[in-house]
This record gives structure tokens, sequence and C-alpha cells, in this order.
């Protein structure tokens, strides 16, 4: 799964994974989180999500990072923002009041770019990788945000069923990628209706990770 499989999928439209409402489990759990007003949330492989007008309407912050132009441009669209756009050294950086979004490769974002981190929104971003990737993935978004605490929206199915993404990540994956820097807890799980495209049944389940302060 390298940049040109998502920029294809944006260059064609192809966005199933792109929802026209907020997560549930976003609006049911976020509180959980814990964050004041003004708090800066992060949201890795962001596309054009509504979750971030949710985030904004309840007067957070955010950073977002995204491969695709056409994704970030849309979002800035969606939510009526006229983008201020400059050149990082890690690439176009969109900004508008309170949202940021760095355009290019997550892997390549530092912790001096992203800033404090209060808080990270993980929907469909652990899940859109491929196991290779993932722990890649998890030891980078801790490190750039210094094991900031986490509400992550992981999706359970039998991995033999069909090929992703979405991935698999079961609780098992999950603890092994982030328990020696977090304190994992399940906070709802949900069947997804009718299955993972039809073809299986498959789980939401949303997380909580607590940093262990070391
Ligand atoms: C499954 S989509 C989820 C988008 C969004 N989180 C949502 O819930 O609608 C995964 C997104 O990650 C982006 N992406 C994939 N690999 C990336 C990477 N290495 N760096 C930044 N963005 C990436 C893709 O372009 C795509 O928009």
């Amino acid at each position: 799964m390298d940049a040109s499989f998502w920029l294809d999928k944006w260059q064609r439209n192809e966005t199933g994974f792109h929802a026209a409402e907020p997560h549930a489990f976003l609006l049911r759990h976020f509180p959980a989180v814990n964050l004041v007003a003004g708090a800066h949330v992060f949201v890795p492989l962001c596309g054009k999500t509504v979750d971030i007008h949710w985030l904004l309407a309840q007067g957070f912050r955010v950073t977002g990072s995204e491969l695709s132009q056409i994704a970030v441009e849309s979002l800035f669209q969606d939510l009526g923002y006229k983008p201020e756009i400059t050149l990082t050294d890690y690439g176009p950086c969109y900004s508008a009041g309170p949202l940021r979004v760095f355009v290019g490769d997550i892997f390549r974002l530092d912790a001096t770019s992203v800033g404090t981190v209060d808080a990270i929104y993980d929907r469909a971003a652990l899940i859109a990788l491929p196991r290779h990737m993932r722990q890649l993935y998890a030891a980078h978004v801790v490190q750039i945000t210094h094991a900031a605490r986490q509400l992550l929206v992981c999706l359970d199915y039998d991995q033999t069923r069909r090929a992703g993404p979405p991935f698999s990540v079961d609780e098992r994956e999950l603890r092994a990628l982030y328990a020696g820097h977090y304190t994992l807890t399940e906070l709802e799980a949900e069947a997804v209706p009718g299955g993972l495209k039809g073809i299986c049944p498959a789980q939401e389940v949303v997380w909580l990770l607590s940093p262990k302060r070391l």
C-alpha cells in the first residue's frame, strides 16, 4: 500500500471510507479523552473527514496529516475555510484559524512541526495500513506526539476472508503495538451493520489509550 494507491483513490474519487456524518464513537467517547476547549488534537491520515468539523465545533485546535492534496483542499472547502498554504520542510501545510493540515507522508512528519499534542484521534488510520507498516506507524505516532493519549477506532474481522484495506487489527495486535506506552481501555464494541462489505462479520471497537508516564 504505497502512496500511489491512496493518491489514485482520491484522484478517482473512490473514497468509500469517507463518512457523511461524524463517527458515533467520536461523539459518544471523545469526552473520555478529557480535554479542555482550545486543546490540540492530532488527526493522522485524516482524509477530508467530517470528524474534524466536529472537533473544531467543540472548540479544539486540530492538526491533520494527509497524503492527498485533493482531500485536504476538499476538507477546507467543505468547512468554508480559505487556507493559507505554506511550504514547510515536510511539504505544503494548509492552515486556517484552528485547523492545520500537513500534506505528505506522515512518516516524514516530525515532532517539532506537529507541536505539543494533547490527544490523537485515530479513525481509519492504523487500520488503513498493512501489518508491516502498522508497527512503524504506531512507533512514529508515539514519537511525534510524545505518546499523547488517543481515542482509536479499530476494526476486527477475519482477515482470511478479505484483503484490506481496511485491515483487521485485534486486541492482541493493538496491545503489542501500544501497551509499552499506554494503558488500553476498551470503551465500546459494535457489530458493523451488514458486516464488512457484506463479506464477513466485523466489529468496530473504540479504545482509549492513556499514556503510562514511565
Ligand atoms: C482509510 S482513509 C481514512 C481517512 C479518514 N481518517 C477518515 O476517517 O475518513 C486513509 C487515509 O490515509 C491517507 N494516507 C495513507 N497513507 C498515508 C501516509 N503515509 N501519510 C499520510 N496520509 C496517508 C490516505 O490518503 C487516506 O486519505
